[in-house]
């Protein structure tokens, strides 16, 4: 079965149920995910430097951590300026990838989000700005992309309608998340997708349907970490998503998407110390470490107990170089482009 998922890229939904059910394959899964992943990327792992720049939301999802109703939730915001710090900062230590990544927050009008995108862009021309603030326009997307915003991350969180309604309020909808992600690709941007595994109420059959999806849609990255309660949130009382559903999964998804970037997730190595090994071994490519200052990080919690918000993470970056180099790979401060935009300008 792995083999055929290798060779074809693709597998029938009983196959893929089987796969995902059971754990009998797992050793033969990573061995062929690894061995694709050094066919496509050698030992290189990617470096993104998350700046989590806004902690309000106007959103209520029902599993995060800072959804507008959760009144606990110490709110920030960093200014232009912060930003920019946290850039000149990352550049030094090698960084040539910046996330701005923040909840949906009004405060940040299309005007302020293109001058700090075109702010970053001018003072670090060799550098690409991955943006990631959720559902906008299609007019807003643009004029980021106009800005120098190359990529984007929008999570589709689930593909199924049903699914979606169980995880977010009545005004969302899963519909516009993924013409969202249409119109993102339409622009021209390198575009991320991505679930939660084991999220509440979610089936073998939904993750089927998430794949499908993102066969259709072609994302440029995927990712996924499993889905951990927050104290403060509805989810609460749910269970965690499991490691090893969510390392199948990664590995599933290296060999039906063989170029794409597959991040290991922050989730994934809260939910276990060496998680984010595992991962890379599994067919992972990408890691992103958190670039905010450390006096705020706390307040980005998505979920309880996330790693990388004390003091001792001031720089993530010598954690994570030291832990991709123990199991052998090797970080690269290269801006990382998808495989096919590498190609695209060879070409
Ligand atoms: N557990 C795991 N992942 C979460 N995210 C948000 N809340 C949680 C949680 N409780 C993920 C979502 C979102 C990304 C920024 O973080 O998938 O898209
Ligand atoms: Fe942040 Fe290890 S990557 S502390």
């Amino acid at each position: 079965m792995i083999e055929t998922l290798r060779r074809s890229q693709n597998l029938s939904d009983e196959q893929l149920k089987i796969l995902l059910e059971s754990n009998q394959y797992d050793d033969e899964l990573r061995e062929n995910a690894n061995a694709v992943r050094l066919e496509k990327y050698g030992h290189t792992v990617y470096l993104r430097g998350l700046i989590e720049f806004t902690n309000y939301c106007k959103n209520d999802c029902y599993y995060c951590g800072i959804r507008h109703s959760n009144r606990t939730a110490s709110r920030y915001r960093l200014t232009q300026e912060d930003i920019l710090e946290c850039c000149k900062e990352g550049y030094e230590l090698g960084y040539r990838t910046f996330v701005l990544q923040g909840g949906e927050d009004p405060y940040f009008t299309d005007e302020k989000v293109c001058q700090i995108v075109s702010s970053i862009r001018e003072k670090y021309p060799d550098c690409a700005v991955t943006l990631s603030i959720g559902e906008k326009s299609h007019e807003s997307y643009q004029a980021y992309f106009e800005a120098g915003a190359e990529r984007y991350l929008l999570r589709h969180e689930t593909a199924n309608p049903e699914h979606y309604h169980k995880l977010h309020p009545d005004c969302m909808s899963g519909e516009h998340r993924k013409q969202c992600l249409f119109d993102l690709k339409s622009i021209g941007y390198q575009v991320g997708a991505g679930i939660m595994v084991g999220s509440p109420h979610q089936t073998t059959e939904h993750i089927i349907e998430d794949i499908r999806f993102m066969q259709e849609l072609q994302p440029d990255m995927i990712g996924i970490g499993p889905f951990l309660p927050h104290k403060d949130t509805p989810f609460r009382d749910e269970s965690r998503g499991s490691l090893e559903l969510t390392l199948r999964l990664l590995g599933i998804l290296r060999l039906m998407f063989p170029e794409v970037l597959l991040p290991a997730t922050t989730a994934l190595g809260t939910i276990h110390p060496l998680g984010r090994e595992m991962g890379l071994k599994m067919g992972a490519n990408v890691v992103m470490p958190n670039l905010s200052p450390v006096s705020v990080r706390k307040k980005y919690m998505l979920y309880d107990d996330k790693i990388c918000t004390g003091d001792e993470s001031a720089q993530c970056i010598n954690c994570i170089q030291a832990r991709v180099k123990s199991i052998g790979f090797e970080v690269v401060s290269a801006r990382g482009d998808a495989l096919r935009i590498q190609k695209q300008k060879e070409a």
